[in-house]
């Protein structure tokens, strides 16, 4: 690439400016936009099918609506997000393929499955209540239709966070056998939790360039102490056991010390080896053969509307 372009861009970049779609920006920093932005709308669509699972067993019409409304929105963020990487010249077509293909990732949390109601509030407490930390940063990422989708998904992450954690604070004060679901919930969702934030920072491949390219404002590391720091207190005010026996505050550095995520355990769910991997694979693909036909109706509308426009 021509050194000064890639200078200009560097200088642009660095003085916090948006780069747009018909800006020039280098190669490498498209590709790996297209990398992130259609894994994070992949996570966003197979993100409806755990909760998905809930919708006929809520324990009410109320939890139903709430339920209903995340799940909704969860496939719009997930629009929204294919729509944002389209604009670096990749197609739906190409995304979705490889998706299918296992070529593309989706976050690991989304391979566990949702065995009681308490999953539903431990998911919206923990699930979305990372990905805020994740994805508020990512409204001042230097791509331009990227932060700017990340504005609308994080005000409505907020309400998908509120109300999960509306639930544990339900059970959490319910009966003993609710209170036990949530510490259940609790056990089962926390690290899973902490690995969305991606590998340690001397294990991450993207992060050293994402940072330079302010892709990321904040690393893997930073984001997830941030993330325990806030979420211990939480667990305390529900009166339920964070499931680290490693986990203790740490006065100097005005932190939490924690325990070592089980790395093993990541990288082979990453590979696709978890619990629910070939589920929602299935559920995916199927879900795209279902809606071929709506695909081709509205094409076949397009077709004839453009033809009467051009009689
Ligand atoms: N699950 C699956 N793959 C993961 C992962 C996870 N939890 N964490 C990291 N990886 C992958 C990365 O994609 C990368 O593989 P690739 O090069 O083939 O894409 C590899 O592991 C190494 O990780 P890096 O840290 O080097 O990769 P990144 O710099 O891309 O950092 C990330 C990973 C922090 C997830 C970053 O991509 C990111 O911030 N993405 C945008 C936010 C996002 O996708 N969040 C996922 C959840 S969305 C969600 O929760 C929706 C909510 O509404 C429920």
């Amino acid at each position: 690439e021509d050194p000064a372009l890639l200078e200009a861009f560097e200088a642009r970049v660095a003085a916090d400016e948006f780069i747009e779609p018909k800006d020039w920006m280098p190669e490498a920093y498209r590709r790996t936009l297209v990398r992130q932005i259609s894994q994070h709308a992949h996570s966003e669509i197979v993100g409806m099918l755990p909760e998905g699972n809930w919708l006929t067993r809520a324990p009410s019409l109320r939890r139903k609506a709430v339920l209903l409304a995340k799940v909704q929105d969860e496939g719009g963020h997930g629009l929204y997000l294919y729509c944002a990487a389209e604009t670096l010249g990749t197609s739906r077509e190409q995304m979705i393929e490889a998706l299918h293909s296992g070529k593309a990732k989706y976050s690991t949390i989304f391979n566990y499955p949702t065995l009681t109601w308490a999953d539903i509030g431990a998911i919206g407490w923990l699930v979305d209540g990372a990905a805020i930390m994740n994805q508020v940063p990512l409204q001042r990422t230097s791509y331009g239709p990227y932060a700017r989708a990340m504005v609308r998904v994080c005000k409505e992450e907020s309400f998908h966070q509120r109300q999960g954690y509306e639930i544990m604070i339900a059970m959490a004060n319910g009966t003993p056998e609710q209170k036990a679901m949530a510490q259940d919930a609790l056990n089962r969702w926390w690290w899973p939790s902490l690995m969305m934030f991606g590998p340690s920072d001397e294990n991450s491949p993207n992060t050293a360039q994402s940072m330079r390219w302010r892709i990321k404002r904040d690393t893997n590391d930073e984001l997830r102490q941030k993330f325990v720091d806030i979420t211990v207190p939480q667990a305390e005010f529900l009166g339920l056991t964070v499931p680290d026996p490693d986990l203790v505050w740490n006065e100097a550095k005005g932190g939490y010390d924690f325990g070592e995520v089980d790395w093993e355990e990541f990288y082979a769910v990453v590979r696709g080896e978890g619990p629910a991997a070939k589920e929602r694979m299935e559920a995916r693909r199927k879900a795209w053969d279902d809606g071929a036909w709506v695909r081709e109706a509205a094409l076949a509308h397009e077709a004839k509307r453009a033809a009467r426009a051009a009689a």
